[in-house]
C-alpha cells in the first residue's frame, strides 16, 4: 500500500474537499486488495526482496517498510488522515497523548533551553516538564496564556517553545493562537497547541499560526473510550524528519490495531462533534440556571471570560464543562456519586458522558500550589458531555443535584 498517491481526497483538489468529506475518505488510498478499508497490518516486520532491497531501504535509496516501530502501512494511513484533517504536512502515531507531548519536547529541546506552556495544562504535561525534562536541564514558565502581555513577558533570550493548551484542561480557559503565533515567531521561538479539546473539526491551530499541532487520540479523535493514542502533526518535511528520528529511537510508536480504530473513529468526527457541541450547549444551559452551580464555565457561554477569543478561533464550544458545587469538595463527592447515566471516570471526548474531579484525579500530580495558581480548585467537576440525548443527561445531574441538597437541608431547617 502506498499512502498520499492516489488517496480519495488528495487525488482531487484538495482545497474544494469539506471537511465531512475528508472526515470519511482522508488517508484512505487503492491498495492490492481493493479492500475500501485499508487491512490492519498486523505485523512487526517486512520482508525483503533481496539483501540489496534491505540495504537500500535502511539507506533511504528506495521507499518501503522495514520494521513497524519505523513506519507501519495502517499507522501511516492514520497518520495521514489526521495531518490532512489538520492541514500540516505530516503527521506522527504515539502511543498516547503523553507520548506525543513527549516527542515534541524531547525533539525540539536541549538542556539551557527555556520553554513557555500554560499553566491550564493537561497535569502530567506539567509534571513532564517540571520533572523529565527539567532533569535534562530544561526550564519552564508556566503562565495564563490567555493573557498575551503574560506571554510576551514570560519569553527569555533562550524560549525555545511556547506550549498552548486551548481550551485548557480542565479550566476551559481559551488562548488567542493568533495573538501567541505572532509573539513567539517575533522571538524566533515555536509554538506548538495541543488541541486536544477541539478537535481539527473545532479548531486548526495551523491556519492559526502556529507550528505544531498534537492530540490525545483517546479523546475526541477516537471517540469511543477504547483505544489510548496520540499525534504530532507538524508543517514541514525537515520537522517531520527529526521528530520521526526522535520516535524511532523512543520508541513510543502507536500500533497498527489502535491506528485502525482511529481511523474509523475519523469517520464519524463531525457528526460526534456536532452533538458534543449542542448536547454540552443544552447541559450547561440548564446547570447555570441551578441553583446550587457556581463558577461554571463553557466556551458556548457568554460568561465566559474569553468568550469571544473563543468564537474568532473555534468553530463550536466543544463537549466540556467545568462547575462549582455549592458545598465545596463535599458537595462535589455526593454529586460525582450520585449519578448512573453519567459515568464516574477520567478521561473525555468519547460518546459517552463522563464526570471527574481534577484535583483528585487528572490534575493531582501537579500538587496544590500549582493547582491554584492554574485555577484549578478542590471543589471543581469536569464532565465530558457525551452525545447521548441531552435531556436524559440533564435528568440525571437533576437527580444528583437533588441529593447534594439534601446536604443542605438541616434538620434545624424542620419547623
Ligand atoms: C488535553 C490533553 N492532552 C494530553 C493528554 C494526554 O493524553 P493520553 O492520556 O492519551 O496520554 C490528555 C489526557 O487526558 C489531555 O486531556
Amino acid at each position: 500500500m502506498k499512502n498520499q498517491k492516489n488517496s480519495r481526497t488528495t487525488g482531487n483538489n484538495h482545497s474544494e474537499i469539506d471537511f465531512q468529506t475528508k472526515c470519511v475518505h482522508s488517508g484512505i488510498n487503492d491498495n492490492e486488495y481493493g479492500s475500501v478499508i485499508p487491512p490492519i497490518c498486523q505485523t512487526s516486520t517486512f520482508k525483503f526482496k533481496s539483501a540489496e532491497h534491505g540495504a537500500a531501504l535502511f539507506a533511504g535509496e528506495e521507499k518501503g517498510y522495514i520494521y513497524s516501530r519505523m513506519l507501519n502501512p495502517t499507522v501511516e494511513a492514520m497518520e495521514n488522515a489526521i495531518a490532512e484533517l489538520e492541514g500540516g504536512h505530516k503527521a506522527l502515531g504515539c502511543a498516547s497523548g503523553m507520548a506525543a507531548a513527549h516527542t515534541i519536547f524531547a525533539s525540539l529541546l536541549s538542556a539551557g533551553d527555556h520553554v513557555v506552556c500554560s499553566s491550564a495544562v493537561y497535569g502530567p504535561t506539567s509534571t513532564l516538564l517540571n520533572t523529565v525534562m527539567k532533569k535534562f536541564g530544561v526550564e519552564t514558565s508556566f503562565i495564563d496564556s490567555a493573557n498575551l502581555q503574560e506571554v510576551e513577558s514570560a519569553i527569555k533570550p533562550n524560549t525555545k517553545l511556547v506550549f498552548v493548551e486551548t481550551p485548557g484542561n480542565p479550566t476551559l480557559c481559551i488562548s488567542d493562537i493568533r495573538g501567541i503565533s505572532k509573539i513567539a515567531h517575533k522571538n524566533n521561538s515555536i509554538i506548538a497547541v495541543d488541541n486536544t479539546f477541539m478537535s481539527p473539526a473545532l479548531q486548526n491551530p495551523l491556519t492559526l499560526g502556529a507550528d505544531i499541532v498534537m492530540h490525545s487520540l483517546t479523546k475526541f479523535l477516537n471517540g469511543h473510550a477504547d483505544v489510548v493514542g496520540g499525534i504530532v502533526v507538524v508543517k514541514d518535511e525537515e520537522t517531520y524528519k527529526l521528530f520521526r528520528k526522535t520516535l524511532n529511537q523512543t520508541g513510543g510508536v502507536i500500533d497498527p490495531f489502535n491506528s485502525f480504530l482511529v481511523h474509523r473513529g475519523l469517520k464519524t468526527l463531525h457528526l460526534r462533534m456536532e452533538k458534543h457541541c449542542s448536547n454540552a450547549q443544552k447541559v450547561a444551559e440548564w446547570l447555570e440556571k441551578h441553583p446550587l452551580v457556581k463558577e461554571l464555565r463553557f466556551p458556548g457561554s457568554k460568561s465566559h471570560p474569553q468568550y469571544e477569543t473563543g468564537l474568532k478561533q473555534q468553530k463550536g464550544p466543544g463537549g466540556l464543562i467545568t462547575f462549582e458545587v455549592d458545598g465545596g469538595l463535599e458537595a462535589g463527592r455526593v454529586l460525582m456519586n450520585s449519578v448512573n447515566l453519567c459515568t464516574l471516570a477520567v478521561s473525555l471526548g468519547g460518546v459517552e458522558t463522563l464526570i471527574q474531579h481534577p484535583a483528585s484525579m487528572t490534575h493531582f500530580t501537579m500538587g496544590k500550589e500549582a493547582r491554584e495558581a492554574a485555577g484549578i480548585s478542590d471543589g471543581l467537576v469536569r464532565l465530558s458531555v457525551g452525545i447521548e440525548k441531552a435531556e436524559d443527561i440533564i435528568s440525571d445531574l437533576k437527580q444528583a443535584l437533588n441529593k447534594v441538597k439534601d446536604l443542605h437541608f438541616h434538620p434545624a431547617d424542620i419547623k
